[in-house]
């Protein structure tokens, strides 16, 4: 595993200003915090540094804004934060920053206003790494969740003051490094999710690195079609066979089995319990059908593929596991590699996108080795990717 500086090789913090990289990327919903799991992951890295004295400076973006306006600030969010966190969180504007930070005590915590304020942030601008760094006197990156961004707080205040990975951050490489890096095998990757197209380098850099790749949601679809299983009005982008048939041999030249759906649920309509809903083998699907999720027979083979494996690396569900009943499959799955890791017989770590509400859906979350905040960052990692705000941490 490289090697990263943490908060243990730091010194004395008493007064000292940091600031801290975290994810206050949060979804909202009519004001509120609809999901506060990335917030909850700072509370180690906040904590430790607060109860040591230091000056808490978290630095965030919020959304995508093209300007600063009030719906990307990020006082949206203090309320919240604060409840989350249990002590006093103050909002500092950036037009006042050094004013406000200046009357700050030792364990005092604070939000700076969203990164993306400022036009440099995502263009690694000096000037506002600049901006950033004579606010503190050292940087902590918390937020493995935007580490495939080489932005201002992400990456180049990283160089520009001295810089640890957080308990998170910690945690997460920590996870991926036995997950991916050093795995004990055999090792299965779930990959799900709609399309094929978005998924494609995860796709293929799997089949080198994995023994079991199971492939569900509406990208299997397009496998099928590739081997070709007649697929009725499923999700299907049919100009992606080609492709779908590298990876296949991609994966029977690297030894890696692929798994895919041999029976399957249908229906003529995308809706909840529809009355047409049926499971067939997957040669038998009618023209006017679509697939919309792993039949239980599938599935039963695919846990005792998973009983076999000691790692998984679990990254979109197996179908449509927002409406019922096309949920079953994910919901099957997910409590197996559970219950394996309970048991103490897999290495289970799940990431990105959907795949945290899908197995909170399952029940399953709190049961898997570790599930990470990450959704783009998670989804490059499983691509090979060095992650920019990973890379400059490492120690020299
Ligand atoms: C995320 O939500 O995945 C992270 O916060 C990164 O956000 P971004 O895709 O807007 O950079």
């Amino acid at each position: 595993m490289p090697s990263f500086r943490t908060l243990d090789d730091l010194d004395d913090v008493m007064g000292k200003r940091a600031l801290v990289r975290v994810d206050l990327n949060v979804p909202m919903s009519d004001g509120h915090v609809t999901d506060d799991t990335r917030m909850r992951a700072t509370l180690p890295t906040v904590t430790e540094l607060a109860d040591r004295g230091a000056i808490v400076l978290l630095l965030s973006h919020f959304g995508r804004p093209k300007a600063p306006s009030p719906e990307f600030s990020l006082s949206r969010v203090t309320r919240a934060y604060e409840e989350v966190l249990g002590r006093e969180v103050r909002y500092v504007d950036w037009e006042v920053a050094e004013e406000n930070v200046a009357m700050l005590r030792p364990g005092d915590v604070a939000i700076l206003e969203n990164t993306r304020f400022f036009g440099g942030e995502e263009k690694n601008d000096p000037a506002v790494v600049d901006r950033f760094a004579k606010l503190a006197d050292f940087y902590v990156n918390d937020a493995f969740s935007a580490a495939h961004r080489a932005h201002a707080s992400t990456e180049g205040l990283a160089h520009r003051l001295p810089a640890y990975a957080g308990r998170a951050m910690e945690a997460e490489l920590k996870a991926l490094q036995k997950a991916l890096g050093e795995p004990e095998r055999p090792v299965a990757a779930v990959v799900g999710g709609a399309k094929v197209s978005s998924k494609l380098e995860v796709l293929r850099h799997l089949v080198t690195r994995v023994d079991h790749l199971i492939i569900g949601g509406g990208m299997a679809n397009t496998f099928l079609a590739a081997r070709g299983v007649s697929v009725g009005k499923s999700l299907c982008e049919h100009d992606l066979t080609g492709t779908a048939n590298e990876i296949l041999d991609a994966a029977d030249r690297a030894n890696c089995t692929v798994h895919l759906p041999y029976d399957v649920v249908v229906a003529k309509e995308f809706a909840a319990n529809p009355p047409s809903v049926r499971t067939c083998n997957v040669h038998e699907v009618a023209a006017d059908e679509m697939i919309l999720d792993v039949g239980p027979a599938a599935v039963e083979a695919l846990g005792d593929a998973l009983k076999t494996c000691r790692t998984l690396v679990w990254n979109g569900p197996l179908g449509a596991f927002e409406t019922p009943p096309f949920d079953r499959a994910t919901v099957a799955l997910a409590q197996t590699a559970a219950a394996l890791t309970q048991s103490g017989s897999l290495v289970s770590v799940a990431g990105g996108g959907d795949t945290v509400a899908a197995l909170n859906h399952a029940g399953a979350a709190a049961d898997f080795t570790f599930v990470s905040t990450a959704g783009g960052a998670f989804l490059e990692w499983m691509e090979g990717k060095e992650l920019p705000g990973v890379k400059a941490l490492l120690r020299d």
